[in-house]
C-alpha cells in the first residue's frame, strides 16, 4: 500500500526539475497524478514515462480561468482533488538596483498569482471530497538576503506568507485542508543552473564558487519530493501552515557546509 494511495494529486510546474520528482514519487506512492506545465512536449514525455497513474495537461498557472477549467477537468476525469503542489516559478536575475518592470510583473504573476489562485480553486474542489493537503513551493530567498534575484525574493516571501493565511482559512472553517509551504536552498535543476549561470555573468567577482555551485550541490530534486510526499500523506495530517526549510544548515550557518 502506497503512502499516497487512492489519492488524485495536481503538481504544477511538473515537467521538469523538482515538480518532475514529485510527480514521480507521488505516483510510486499510489497517487493518480495530473502533470501541469507550459513546457507541454517535455510535460507529455514525463507522464508517458510514469504510465498509466499520470496524465499530461496543459496549464499556465497566472490564468485563473485556466484554473477553473483544471479543476473541471480534474473533477470529470478524476472525481476528487486531494493533493495540490503549487510548484511552477520562474527567476530572472537582477538587482534591487537594476530590476524591471516587465520581470517584476512576470515572476510575480507566476509565483503569487499563480499560488493564489491554485490555493483558491483547489479548496473549491478539496471541499467536495472532505480535505486534502496543498503544498506551495516558496524558496530559502523567502528568508535569507539573495540581493541578485531581488523580485523572486519577493514573490517567494509572499508565498511564505500566504501560506499561513490559507491554513488558518481552511482550519477554521474546519475543511480539513491543509496548507504547508516548502523553502529549499540550491537543489540542481534547470533553473538553479540557468540563474547562476546568469549570476556569474552579471559580476563574477560575486559567482558563487565551490561547495556553492548548483552541480556542487549535496541536495537532490528526492530530497525535497520526500517531504512533499509526507506533506501529501496523512501522516502529517496535524501539520498545517508551516514553513519548512530545506539546505542542511545552509542558512544558519557562518560558513559553509563541508562536502
Ligand atoms: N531548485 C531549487 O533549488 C529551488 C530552490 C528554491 C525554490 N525553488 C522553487 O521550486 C520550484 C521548481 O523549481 P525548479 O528548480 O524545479 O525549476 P525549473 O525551472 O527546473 O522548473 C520549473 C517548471 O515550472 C514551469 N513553469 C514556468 N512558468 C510556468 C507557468 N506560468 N505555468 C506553469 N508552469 C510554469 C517550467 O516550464 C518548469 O517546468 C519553483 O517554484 C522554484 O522557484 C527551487
Amino acid at each position: 500500500m502506497g503512502r499516497v494511495e487512492g489519492k488524485t494529486a495536481v503538481v504544477t510546474g511538473a515537467a521538469n526539475g523538482l515538480g518532475a520528482a514529485d510527480a514521480r514519487i507521488l505516483a510510486r506512492e499510489g497517487a493518480r497524478v495530473v502533470l501541469t506545465d507550459v513546457d507541454t512536449a517535455a510535460g507529455e514525455a514525463l507522464a508517458r514515462e510514469i504510465g498509466p497513474a499520470a496524465r499530461f495537461v496543459a496549464q499556465d498557472v497566472r490564468d485563473e480561468a485556466g484554473w477553473a477549467a483544471l479543476m473541471a477537468d480534474v473533477h470529470a476525469t478524476e472525481g476528487r482533488l486531494d493533493i495540490l503542489v503549487n510548484n511552477a516559478g520562474v527567476v530572472r536575475p537582477a538587482t534591487p538596483e537594476d530590476i524591471t518592470e516587465a520581470d517584476l510583473r512576470f515572476i510575480l504573476d507566476v509565483s503569487i498569482n499563480g499560488t493564489i489562485w491554485g490555493c483558491k480553486h483547489g479548496i473549491a474542489l478539496m471541499r467536495q471530497g472532505g480535505g486534502g493537503s496543498i503544498i506551495n513551493m516558496a524558496s530559502i530567498t523567502a528568508i535569507q538576503g539573495h540581493p541578485r534575484s531581488a523580485a523572486y525574493t519577493a514573490a517567494k516571501g509572499a508565498v511564505d506568507a500566504y501560506t499561513r493565511a490559507v491554513a488558518v482559512h481552511c482550519a477554521q472553517l474546519k475543511l480539513g485542508i491543509r496548507c504547508n509551504v516548502l523553502l529549499p536552498d540550491r537543489i540542481d535543476t534547470p533553473m538553479v543552473r540557468a540563474m547562476a549561470a546568469a549570476t556569474a555573468t552579471m559580476n563574477p567577482a560575486l559567482a558563487d564558487n565551490g561547495p556553492g555551485k548548483p552541480e556542487n550541490s549535496q541536495g537532490s530534486v528526492e530530497d525535497v519530493a520526500n517531504l512533499v510526499l509526507f506533506l501529501a500523506s496523512d501522516e502529517s495530517r496535524f501539520i498545517s501552515g508551516q514553513s519548512f526549510v530545506i539546505d542542511n544548515t545552509a542558512s544558519i550557518t557562518k560558513g559553509l557546509v563541508p562536502a
